[in-house]
């Protein structure tokens, strides 16, 4: 026996030598250990020794065993170590490879417009509210004050999807829902996608955005518009342009207005670009018509309020100095690139 063990020691030393991994050493250790294994063997036989024999030879088996089984776990650490390494070495980052080259997207124009008139909205106190793009004909038209024999009803010529749902041809029908859960004081602000059935051209597109207004509260008068107009257009378009109310007609608002910005191009001398008046069109705004104010159920008597509704399209284009709104959809990423 004692010659087996020898043996059995001998041939560890040697398999460990070759072992290249943790799982060589694993099958060794069960080789020897494990519950087939030649030292667990001999381990049973100590039993059928003679009572002389069994406690010398029991006693060197087991100090045999914890030998083994220590350089066992020697080579275990080491190996380990090893392979720790060799895995850093090839997890390692090569500095000296050349990098990767991402493309990086821009800002869509019209993205970048709508933020950065949020942010002047912001600034003054409102707040970002939004609303469905498949509207009902109640919000869209009725709630506005549009009745459905109203000759303005002709102005929107509008996709509908059944008699009461169509695509909203505005945004104002999200003045109406925040008014039905809300009370007043209110200032917002809400942007997004609108859809009216007109035939493409340079400044017509059947979906186009809007970003609309709504400031209600006791006191309110045109004067707060106008401010509040004045201070945007200086933010957007510079502080020296001009702005302009004409009489205009909505049939929620009254009185209403058309807003003018004085023409870049020329300062307001007429030119080419604003049909020689000086002026450009941005958007309608107006004083809230009660009749709008009784159908969210607030009391006209007691508040006012205004509104503004603005083409993002439209004030993009003059910002920038872009002539064909189809541009902004082409998607083609030499004009994208330029913002
Ligand atoms: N909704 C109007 C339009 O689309 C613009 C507007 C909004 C006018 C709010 C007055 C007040 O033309």
């Amino acid at each position: 026996m004692e010659t087996k063990i020898q043996e059995i020691r001998k041939n560890i030393i040697l398999e460990l030598k070759s072992a290249e991994n943790l799982q060589d050493i694993e099958k060794i250790k069960t080789n020897i250990l494990g519950r087939k294994g030649e030292l667990t063997l001999l381990l049973r036989q100590l039993g059928s020794l003679s009572s002389e024999e069994r406690p010398k030879l029991g006693k060197l088996l087991h100090q045999h065993k914890k030998e083994i089984e220590l350089i066992l776990q020697k080579k275990m650490i080491e190996m380990g170590k090893t392979e720790k390494e060799k895995k850093l070495k090839e997890e390692g980052i090569d500095i000296s490879l050349p990098g990767k080259i991402f493309d990086r997207g821009t800002m869509h124009p019209i993205n970048l417009i709508l933020k950065e008139i949020e942010d002047v909205f912001l600034g003054l106190g409102f707040k970002i509210e939004e609303g469905p793009e498949i509207e009902l004909d109640y919000y869209n038209f009725e709630a506005l004050n549009i009745p459905k024999d109203h000759p303005a009803r002709d102005d929107q010529d509008s996709f509908f999807v059944n008699n009461e749902v169509l695509l909203r041809t505005h945004t104002s029908p999200v003045e109406i829902r925040v008014m039905e859960k809300q009370q007043p004081p209110i200032r917002i602000i809400a942007t997004g996608k609108c859809y009216r059935r007109d035939s493409t051209d340079s400044t017509h597109s059947p979906m186009f955005h809007q970003i609309e207004g709504l400031a209600v509260d006791k006191n309110i008068t045109f004067g707060d518009l106008k401010g509040v107009l004045t201070v945007f257009v200086q933010r957007i378009f510079g502080k020296d342009r001009k702005v302009r109310f004409r009489p205009g007609f909505f049939p929620f608002t009254e009185p209403s207005a058309e807003v003018d910005v004085s023409c870049l191009l020329c300062k307001g001398r007429g030119c080419r670009s604003c049909g020689y008046t000086g002026w450009l069109e941005i958007m309608g705004a107006g004083v809230t018509d009660p009749a709008v104010f009784n159908m969210v159920g607030y009391d006209p008597e007691i508040y006012s309020g205004f509104a503004f509704g603005m083409g993002a399209e439209r004030i993009a284009m003059l910002k920038y100095g872009i002539s064909d709104i189809r541009l902004f959809f082409e998607n083609d990423l030499r004009f994208l690139k330029q913002f």
